[in-house]
């Protein structure tokens, strides 16, 4: 809800306020960011300026100095010497403006742009108001949507040239927040391929905390999402603010602590080569900054954001709309691979419950390594004799469902597409470019390129039975040029444009494809992509261990229902680790789940355990998929838990994971979070079953006969028995639950008893709740 009474505009959304005033000047002064607040008088939140401070600049004689008061948005050379959201050579070759209020708008709904995505709504409410520089005909405009039912505020800036002559923007980011906190510390998520989204967790020095992207996506090494906590916030309880922004190119996050306790942060596209000359007569538009706040911690602001994805992001087709079992060709065959081996894996992956297969890379041109063939998007005969047409008959009439991979935005030099238009790639003229993966990226700045891409992708999407594309773009961008901007500045974000409209078009012409975004892995885990393709694959790595980390950093941010995750090898491709299949399927549950192996290696029981698993992943999938995450804060630095439960909280599922086993362990404790206190529930050990090779030679303690562990006996027993897991079963209330349900001890070489839980290095149990029907 928006109101606006006596020059204080008040935006409410279920548990929050956001407030600002209009000061005598015409700044707008922010007054506050958090709870809800009720009507009143808010003097007690004026920021007072009657000692003054030394050496520091009064905006007028008798007035306020600017550096000292929260604003909703800062201009630059009128004395406030923080951290500047805008940098702009005014028409009078001065850095200098000074933009004031003129007026404001609400307008019910969203404010959406044509170029660039933003969140949608229709019972959302957005405030525009007017800025005027005191001086030069240019006008800003700052909008404010607001998002009641999830607790979110977006955020943008527009500036209209309306001078005779052109201005050159330097910086221009889409949202200033000016806090009041004492010992701030920041979370966010740093890596790179195969390390995507590691969390860190800094205190912050007086100074500037800057994280950036300059690698033309919002890349794996520094994602866009943000939160800024009061000291000791945990998982559940403390004041957490969360910002993100819905943009796929270079971005920037700066947070700013000054000497006095005033806490700033801005988002938006970062400055790193950037500069946008606005002709006389032209407007320039940011992309859209998310902001939200909880005081139930960093699970309060991770609600926020995942509701808000899947109501506000997400495409209409897509929305809470279960995702399906994928079997992906890629890990089991790379390049190597014809018809009748995909048609062999395809169908044993229908015989396990796989419901969409997906022909990776390698089924076009010259495509055979990862030197030759992009660009080229007509099927290799020689691997398909039917084409994908009639591979996608073929695999359709087992029962499935058929996806293709593309990576469209790149050019091998060995193609046709580069033989015939060397000039569709970035490169500067006389500079030979840098290659990535033995690849261009092409100009999407040129409509002429947008145009190929949207005219090869739709011509397979019109001529064959394809439901899902796996959008891939495998290299960061370097020889940034192109002949379609009139200054070099503006070729990062032109790009994106490019990208946008291409996006748009494609999934607006195809709105029942399921488009999945990758990026050789999570390299652009952002909400742009988010806007057009409902999921992306997280990361190269598919190592349980490993995806521990990276699903639980990306869960600060978005919700399971976009995280890709599949069951591959062991021992695994990129970490050698050897993890048992239950582990590598129990993390992948908390996701939307895929296999990407050489189902014809699996012998038949294990087999046998994926089919369960993909059979029990499907009764729980919406909980899996839609339900709400929670966190835990780590009690042992080997031991992970993940929990989903039903918006009815009649449902709840927790993953317990343990990375290296301690010897006689601590008993383990399982505490469920978002349960009805006063309901019972039936607790219950997801059955599963483990290989009996990791046992060794300690079979011998449990059979009559002594057997070599490396014998041939041994060898073929594993394919024929998995030993059970230890089954626990629990009837209780959600208060006793949250307390903690002090389950059965760990195996520690004292015999073996089928009550004990066998977990080891990297074993892993889920744990499934649901609420008794008398209640
Ligand atoms: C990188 C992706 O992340 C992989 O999953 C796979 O699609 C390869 N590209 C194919 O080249």
């Amino acid at each position: 809800m928006i109101e606006v009474r006596q020059k204080v505009f008040r935006l409410s959304t279920k548990s929050t306020s956001y407030l600002f005033r209009i000061l005598p000047t015409g700044h707008l002064e922010n007054l506050h960011y958090g709870r809800l607040l009720a009507w009143q008088d808010f003097q007690g939140l004026y920021m007072k300026q009657n000692a003054g401070v030394g050496s520091s600049v009064l905006y007028e004689e008798g007035g306020y100095t600017l550096d000292l008061l929260p604003l909703e948005y800062s201009f630059n050379g009128k004395g406030d010497f923080r951290e500047m959201p805008f940098e702009i050579k005014m028409p009078d070759g001065s850095y200098v403006c000074d933009f004031h209020y003129e007026s404001h708008e609400i307008l019910e709904g969203t404010l959406p742009m044509e170029e660039m995505p933003t969140a949608k709504g229709e019972e959302a409410e957005t405030l525009v108001v007017h800025l005027r520089d005191t001086l030069h005909p240019l006008r800003m405009t700052l909008v404010y949507t607001v998002f009641s039912n999830c607790d979110v505020i977006t955020r943008r800036a527009v500036i209209e040239n309306r001078s005779d002559q052109p201005v050159e923007i330097l910086k221009f980011m889409s949202m200033q927040l000016d806090l009041l906190m004492d010992h701030p510390e920041v979370l966010t998520l740093s890596g790179g391929w195969i390390r995507e989204a590691q969390k860190e967790r800094h205190r912050l020095p007086v100074g500037s905390f800057l994280q950036e992207s300059r690698t033309g996506g919002s890349s794996n090494r520094h994602n866009p999402g943000l939160l800024l906590m009061e000291k000791n916030a945990t998982e559940d309880f403390g004041k957490v603010y969360g910002f993100n922004l819905l943009y796929s190119g270079n971005h920037r996050s700066v947070v700013e602590k000054t000497s006095h306790g005033l806490v700033r942060v801005h988002q938006g596209i970062s400055p790193h080569n950037f500069s946008w000359v606005l002709e006389s007569g032209e407007t320039f538009r940011t992309p859209e900054a998310v902001m939200t706040v909880s005081m139930d911690g960093m699970n309060g602001v991770s609600h926020h954001f995942h509701d808000f994805i899947n109501r506000h992001i997400i495409s209409k087709e897509f929305q809470y709309k279960e995702r399906p079992v994928l079997m992906n060709n890629w890990e089991a065959t790379f390049f190597d691979f014809n018809e009748r081996k995909i048609l062999s894996l395809a169908r044993e992956a229908k015989k396990l419950g796989v419901e969409l297969f997906v022909l990776d890379d390698g089924w076009f041109g010259e495509r055979n390594s990862d030197r030759a063939g992009l660009g080229d998007y007509g099927e290799n005969r020689k691997k398909l004799p039917s084409g994908i047409k009639g591979l996608a008959e073929k695999i359709k009439a087992m029962g499935l469902d058929f996806g293709l991979w593309f990576e469209p935005e790149m050019v091998n030099e060995d193609s046709d597409l580069y033989r015939n238009h060397p000039e569709y790639a970035l490169q500067v003229p006389g500079r030979t470019p840098s290659k990535g993966r033995h690849q261009l990226v092409l100009d999407i700045n040129r409509r002429e390129v947008q145009d190929y891409i949207i005219k090869e992708v739709s011509h397979l999407l019109e001529s064959c039975d394809i439901s899902y594309v796996k959008w891939d773009m495998n290299r960061h961008m370097s020889d940034v040029y192109s002949d379609a901007v009139n200054h070099q500045g503006m070729a990062f974000h032109g790009h994106i444009l490019g990208l946008y409209r291409v996006l748009k078009i494609l999934t607006e012409r195809f709105p029942k494809v399921l488009f999945e975004s990758c990026s050789s892995g999570g390299n652009r885990f952002d909400l742009g992509m988010l806007s057009y393709m409902p999921q992306v694959w997280a990361s190269d790595n598919t190592d349980p261990i490993s995806r521990l980390s990276i699903q639980e950093g990306l869960s600060y941010f978005y919700p399971l229902s976009t995280i890709g995750a599949h069951v591959s090898e062991s021992p695994h491709q990129q970490t050698l680790r050897k993890t048992p299949l239950e582990t590598r399927f129990h993390v992948a549950s908390f996701g939307v789940l895929g296999y990407e192996l050489e189902l014809t290696h699996l012998n038949l029981k294990e087999k046998e355990e994926v089919k369960k698993q993909i059979a029990w992943y499907k009764k729980y999938r919406s909980l899996m998929q839609f339900g709400r995450f929670y966190r835990f804060d780590s009690v042992r630095e080997n031991r992970v838990n993940f929990q989903v439960v039903s918006e009815d909280r009649k449902k709840t599922v927790q993953g317990f994971f343990q990375k290296m086993q301690e010897p006689s362990p601590p008993f383990d404790v399982m505490p469920f979070k978002g349960l009805h206190h006063e309901n019972t529930y039936v607790v219950r050990t997801r059955e599963a079953s483990m290989d009996i090779e990791v046992f060794g030679s300690l079979l011998k303690h449990v059979m009559p006969i002594k057997l070599s562990p490396g014998g041939l006996i041994l060898r073929n027993a594993r394919k024929l028995y998995r030993l059970p897991h230890n089954v626990e079963e629990y009837t209780a209330k959600g208060d006793l639950l949250s307390e903690g349900l002090r389950i059965h001890q760990q195996f520690m070489g004292t015999g073996y008893q089928k009550d004990t839980r066998m977990l080891g290095d990297f074993g892993s149990q889920l744990m499934v709740g649901e609420m008794k029907e008398e209640n």
